[in-house]
């Protein structure tokens, strides 16, 4: 990897006490969708907005050896976060890092079993509904999108104050996502994967105000 770098090293530090603490990690999100979208042996996955392989670990150990698990991150420092993690657990010949932006993604048509998106749609504002129509393109006929994001509530007065207690987090961070991280409701969720052609759909609230989406093609 380059040593060409986009956040400063206080920033990178804050990034990773928010996707890295214990807690998240004992949680075990990333797991649980992995063995909600039955990823089996020998499968080619794609992880959109990997981090620092919240899903890409435990996705690289549910393909095996013979699988493969592309990771593709905007941010090279968290790329580097992730092959560090993956060269200690013995799992780095089944990773493909990628450095790219969504909502384009890696691959031709019909590449991949499964795709992963982890807590990124919010991110992505007008872009999320393109990065679900480009998962239907690069998903093999039948193969699972699994989305885990924030949900946006019924209750706006509540909603509000969770968006605003997130937006504190990262107030003096240059670059931050400016819209607020419960932008989409489970119904929202529903209608964009319907909109790109998946044609059964899964949805879970996960622990109060997230929720899981399965969509299959
Ligand atoms: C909230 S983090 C989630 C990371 C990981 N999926 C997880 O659940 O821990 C969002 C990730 O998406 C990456 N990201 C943001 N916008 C992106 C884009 N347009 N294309 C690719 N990655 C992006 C960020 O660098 C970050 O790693």
């Amino acid at each position: 990897m380059s040593a060409e770098t986009l956040m400063s090293p206080e920033i990178l530090q804050r990034t990773l006490h928010r996707l890295d603490g214990p807690l998240r990690w004992a949680l075990q999100e990333g797991r649980t969708l992995v063995t909600k979208a039955g990823v089996r042996e020998g499968w080619h996955v794609l992880d959109v907005g990997c981090g620092t392989g919240y899903c890409s670990l435990p996705l690289a150990e549910a393909v095996g050896e013979n699988g493969t698990v592309t990771c593709l991150d905007q941010s090279l420092e968290l790329l580097g976060v992730l092959e560090a993690k993956a060269r200690k657990r013995g799992l780095w010949p089944r990773l493909r890092l990628q450095r790219g932006a969504a909502p384009h993604l890696p691959g031709r048509d019909r590449a991949y079993d499964a795709v992963f998106c982890s807590y990124l749609l919010h991110e992505l504002g007008d872009d999320a509904q393109r990065l679900v129509a480009e998962a239907h393109r690069v998903l093999r006929p039948h193969a699972p999108l699994v989305v885990a994001d924030f949900r946006r509530l019924p209750d706006e007065e509540r909603c509000a104050e969770i968006n605003r207690w997130y937006r504190a987090q990262k107030e003096d961070e240059p670059g931050a996502e400016e819209g607020p991280n419960l932008r989409f409701s489970l119904d929202d969720l529903e209608t964009m994967f319907v909109k790109a052609g998946f044609h059964v759909v899964e949805l879970t609230t996960w622990l109060d105000f997230h929720m899981h989406g399965i969509a299959w093609k």
